[in-house]
């Protein structure tokens, strides 16, 4: 499985991407508000830290908008992604993007049969939130294992499913159960990931007893 950072704020982008960890990074327009820096940049210096797909959400809602704004943001690197919304209008520029062998993330996903649509058109990503789903009483893990059913009857399919508006570590450990392709993660569940009460129990212990031998290795 694939591990991407949902954000756009580059030291924690940088942080993560020296653990070895990192896969990719996904932004939207909400984060890319929050982190109060110029969009083109802050893509071009994500780009230069991961080598992975990074995406880059167009901000227009029809076509030919779209189709400007990708072509410029496709143009800042190789691995930029060009993220568009789930509409027909969104759909149809997947296309042209897949097209011209630019990696398109298909986003705001809800629903078995939207990523159906998607794979159809030939994205590269599906990306289904589950966290929004489950905000309103809906069970968003049973949506990743709908479409990781549908896509595994269709193996000319090639749309890979990134699991984003994840909320906590059991999101992962569920999609990744399902065989998600990707999972998109805030910082903060990255990190709870590492953790378990019992490691830095365990830990504490090695370390005091190791004292105890008065031992060094080097
Ligand atoms: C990723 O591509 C999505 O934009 C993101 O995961 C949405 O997460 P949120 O529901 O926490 O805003």
């Amino acid at each position: 499985m694939k591990f991407f950072v949902d954000t756009a704020d580059i030291k924690e982008i940088r942080d993560l991407a020296a653990t070895g960890l990192l896969d990719g990074v996904t932004t939207n327009p909400s984060l890319i508000a929050k982190s109060g820096r110029n969009f083109l940049e802050v893509i071009k210096e994500i780009c230069a830290v991961v080598k992975g797909p990074v995406s880059a959400e167009v901000a227009a809602t029809d076509y030919d908008t779209m189709i400007k704004e990708g072509d410029k943001l496709s143009a800042i690197a190789k691995n930029v992604t060009i993220k568009v919304p789930l509409t027909p209008d969104g759909l149809r520029a997947c296309r042209y993007f897949r097209d011209k062998g630019i990696m398109v993330n298909v986003t705001l996903c809800f629903s078995p049969a939207q990523a159906l649509l998607a794979a159809k058109a030939g994205a590269s990503f599906i990306s289904p939130f589950v966290g929004r789903l489950d905000d309103v009483g809906t069970d968003g893990m049973q949506l990743i294992s709908d479409i990781c059913q549908i896509y595994s009857q269709y193996p000319h399919f090639e749309t890979e499913v990134l699991v984003a508006s994840i909320r906590h570590p059991m999101h992962v450990v569920e999609s990744a159960k399902m065989g998600a392709h990707v999972a998109t993660m805030p910082p903060s569940v990255i990190k709870q990931l590492f953790a378990h009460p019992l490691t830095d129990k365990g830990l504490s212990q090695f370390v005091e007893d190791w004292k105890k031998t008065g031992q060094s290795i080097l």
